[in-house]
């Protein structure tokens, strides 16, 4: 993100006005459209307040902005002979993607800003835990020799042969390399199921909470999401499948089986066999979202549900992103060979395929030996990063948080012993206090429920997140 030049002969608030022209100028804030607040655009330029109200003050004498006490900024009219400028509103409330929830645009929002705030909320590793030094090794010796044409939208060959040997030796799955299709993170995955094997219209069963219960995914592809409820002791009773079924005809069922997000569950194998054996009886196909399973921090796999599926049932969904990098974008999707032919060919609509750089790169972790060692330093550390958090709220909540220690995952699912009067006005001031977490109501819960990601900050950040937690909860227990 831009920041003024401190060293620079330029006063400060010359350079953010001639910033916020440029943006202006460039179309990114049409006419009519508010510019940031002056407190926000303060924070994130880390300056104070007076220099961005002078930086406003310059803008409106260019005749570029008006303000108005209570009103904000306001990008006026160019005013240059009769030009209409696109009545973007309109636009905005076009096309087919739902807004994101608002308290995770709330969070992103905060999280702008590096550092400003305590990061229990993505659900994400910390960078320290990501394999900087393996990769960083094998960027050293090895050297792509493949082409930089377009790639085959189904995925990189060698990817899919590293990743087809990866998932029989850690997760026990069979699974070919035409059986395998690269995409860019788990989320393009159920993107493209939901947009290539499914109508609007059709019933599919969603566990709540979940992951998937905070996608408007779903909703925007018209789907009709019926609720399947997973307690946050054993995860779904499949005999509940049954009787959804029997009312809604379900087209599909999402679920995250092992340490599902966010409850941290994992689904007993007894139950896994009974929800593959009731979607078989019915023809219903699964799809399994399993990023987690190499989590598990004692280094007990639990069995997918696809490493169990005979039928050919389970359309498995697995990513890089929780036991690597998210940043990488590396996901895959196992599933028979039509169903990948036909979402590869809506992938090459779409964007021809992922680069063929990470894709690279992800083949070559895979198969490095450096990998398993990162797979066993990952599970001590987050098992490490989980004990810290369960000691501070201990420390600074005690009695008044309950939760279940989850055996995996990257997630701790809390509920407060006494339900907060106000969960919107907690959630605010915890941001004030400076730090994030994701309210239950983001996966479908009430508001006593809330998820704290262990594995995003920083090992020494975490007693002070739940200090914060702990001011936010006292403070706003007395609105
Ligand atoms: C259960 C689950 N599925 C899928 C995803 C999407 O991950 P990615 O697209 O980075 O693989 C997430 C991310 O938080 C998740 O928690």
């Amino acid at each position: 993100m831009w920041q003024p030049d401190r060293r620079a002969d330029i006063p400060i608030y010359r350079q953010i006005a001639s910033h916020m022209e440029g943006r202006i100028r460039g179309g990114e804030f049409p006419q009519g459209s508010l510019l940031p607040s002056e407190r926000k655009l303060a924070d994130m330029l880390r300056v104070n307040r007076t220099t961005v109200v002078q930086a406003y003050e310059e803008l409106r004498s260019m005749g570029l902005v008006e303000r108005a006490v209570g009103s904000g900024t306001k990008v006026v009219p160019a005013g240059s002979g009769g030009a209409i400028s696109p009545n973007w509103r309109k636009y905005l409330e076009a096309g087919t993607f739902l807004p994101n929830v608002p308290a995770m645009r709330r969070i992103r929002s905060e999280l702008r800003t590096e550092g400003a705030v305590i990061d229990f909320a993505s659900g994400e590793l910390h960078p320290e835990l990501f394999p900087n030094e393996t990769i960083r090794t094998l960027l050293k010796e090895k050297t792509f020799d493949g082409h930089l044409g377009y790639e085959d939208p189904q995925g990189f060959a060698p990817l899919r042969d590293s990743l087809s040997r990866f998932l029989r030796r850690y997760l026990n799955i069979e699974a070919s390399e035409s059986s395998l299709l690269l995409t860019s993170g788990s989320q393009q995955s159920l993107f493209l199921i939901t947009q290539c094997l499914l109508s609007p219209g059709d019933a599919v069963a969603v566990e709540v909470p979940s992951y998937g219960r905070s996608l408007s995914l779903f909703e925007s592809a018209g789907l009709k999401v019926i609720p399947l409820r997973a307690d946050d002791q054993e995860g779904v009773d499949p005999d509940d499948v049954a009787e959804l079924h029997r009312r809604h005809r379900l087209k599909m069922i999402f679920t995250n089986p092992n340490f599902q997000n966010p409850t941290g569950t994992v689904l007993s194998a007894e139950r896994k066999q009974r929800l593959l054996d009731i979607a078989a009886e019915r023809g219903i196909p699964i799809v399994e979202d399993d990023p987690f399973s190499l989590t598990a921090f004692d280094g007990t796999v639990p069995p997918p549900l696809r490493s169990m599926d005979a039928g050919g049932q389970v359309l498995y969904v697995g990513s890089l992103s929780k036991i690597a990098a998210s940043g990488l974008r590396i996901g895959w999707l196992a599933a028979p060979h039509s169903i990948v032919s036909k979402l590869a060919d809506a992938r090459q609509q779409m964007d021809f395929g992922l680069s063929a750089i990470p894709q690279w790169v992800a083949a070559e972790l895979l198969d490095s030996p450096g990998f398993g060692r990162h797979l066993a330093e990952l599970r001590r550390k987050l098992a490490f990063k989980l004990d810290s958090l369960r000691a501070a709220l201990d420390y600074h909540l005690p009695g008044e948080v309950g939760y279940r220690v989850p055996e995996g995952g990257l997630n701790l699912w809390a509920k407060w012993n006494e339900r907060p009067a106000n969960a919107d006005r907690l959630f605010e001031q915890a941001i004030r206090e400076g730090v994030v977490y994701v309210p239950g109501s983001v996966y479908g819960s009430g508001p006593d429920f809330f998820r704290l990601c262990f594995a995003r900050p920083a090992d020494d950040r975490i007693e002070e997140g739940v200090a914060k937690l702990a001011a936010a909860y006292r403070t706003a227990s007395r609105f």
